[in-house]
């Protein structure tokens, strides 16, 4: 039996909360603003993959140089056995220099923490060869993996958390602080948090890094309209709009747009919602926070960490802390 047409869809609660926050995004006035997050279905997550190889984008090599200079210092500054989780493990290929050098010392278990079964399962694939480590991952949102990676760990067991890839940078400050403050609420004396941050830099170079020539950034900031199209039954006409990166200097922060090239009238079915924007009117889809190395120990300590070891990459500018849990 064919249901009739206009009988809605039945949603799940994924494209539940994905259409209430367009909604609430595309209502909100004087800015329009889509939360960062929705970048990253299967099309995103590709696109982004290409970013990070982009010469304009110096952040995922930088933070990849570090890493293999700096394996075995890191290894040697944890506590002796450590259990790892990682927030949001992408395609697992810049945790490689750690997981190496800790299974090297000893055999080691690695719980990447993802709300993608398609990463999860990607980096599985990319680390699997690492002799003496045994993968669990964990398909959730960060805090809700860790939580349970933390619970399930036996008494004695120390944690490494990592952080990589200055994802911390897409929180705005104050929510940043907050979000460290609940990831050390589920630590105990011992464990270990390794965050990775972008840091300040020209602006034109910045500017460079999020609105590269061949256009993937666009395409990737872009897909956000399509992905409302093909799940939430939308009409956004993408050559209405282009991609735009800008500089705040108050926040330090990069942000991403989508500006209307001319008046747009569009529909979302699933999200009961109908919108008009100005030509030059804006949507924010996302901030990338810059960092200076040394205002992290006070941010640490601000989230109730200290910030034990940190370390600098200076031919982008990156820096990779250790914060502890007294
Ligand atoms: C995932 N995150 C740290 C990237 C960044 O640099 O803020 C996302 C990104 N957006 C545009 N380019 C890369």
């Amino acid at each position: 039996m064919t249901l009739p047409a206009s009988r809605p869809e039945p949603q799940t609660p994924a494209q539940t909360s994905f259409a209430a926050d367009v909604r609430h995004g595309l209502l909100h006035a004087p800015q329009k603003e889509l939360p960062s997050m929705y970048l990253y279905d299967e099309v995103g997550s590709a696109l982004f993959e290409v970013i990070t190889v982009l010469p304009e984008y110096g952040v995922t090599r930088s933070e990849e140089r570090l890493l293999t200079r700096y394996a075995n210092e890191i290894v040697e500054a944890l506590p002796a056995d450590v259990t790892v989780a990682e927030l949001g493990s992408g395609s697992g290929r810049k945790t490689r220099r750690i997981l190496e050098a800790l299974c090297r010392k000893r055999p080691t278990s690695y719980c990447p923490i993802e709300i993608s079964r398609t990463a999860l399962q990607l980096c599985r694939r990319e680390l699997a060869d690492i002799e003496r480590i045994s993968i669990v991952g964990y398909e959730r949102d960060y805090l809700a993996g860790l939580a349970e990676v933390s619970r399930q760990r036996k008494n004695g067991e120390r944690l490494l958390v990592l952080f990589l890839g200055s994802t911390i940078g897409n929180f705005a400050r104050l929510a940043a602080t907050r979000f460290l403050r609940e990831i050390r609420a589920m630590l105990r004396p011992g464990d270990t948090l390794l965050l990775g941050t972008d840091l300040v830099k020209p602006v034109d170079t910045l500017i460079a890094a999020y609105d590269d020539s061949i256009g993937a950034t666009a395409a990737f900031n872009l897909n956000l309209l399509s992905r409302i199209n093909r799940e939430l039954d939308g009409d956004f006409d993408l050559h209405d709009f282009e991609h735009v990166a800008r500089f705040n200097p108050d926040a330090r922060s990069v942000e991403m747009h989508l500006r209307a090239k001319r008046h747009v009238h569009a529909h979302v079915g699933a999200a009961r919602l109908d919108i008009d924007m100005e030509e030059g009117e804006t949507i924010w889809t996302e901030s990338s926070h810059k960092y200076h190395a040394d205002e992290i120990p006070a941010i640490a300590a601000d989230a109730g960490f200290t910030c034990a070891r940190q370390w600098v990459e200076k031919e982008w500018g990156f820096a990779e802390s250790l914060l502890a849990v007294a």
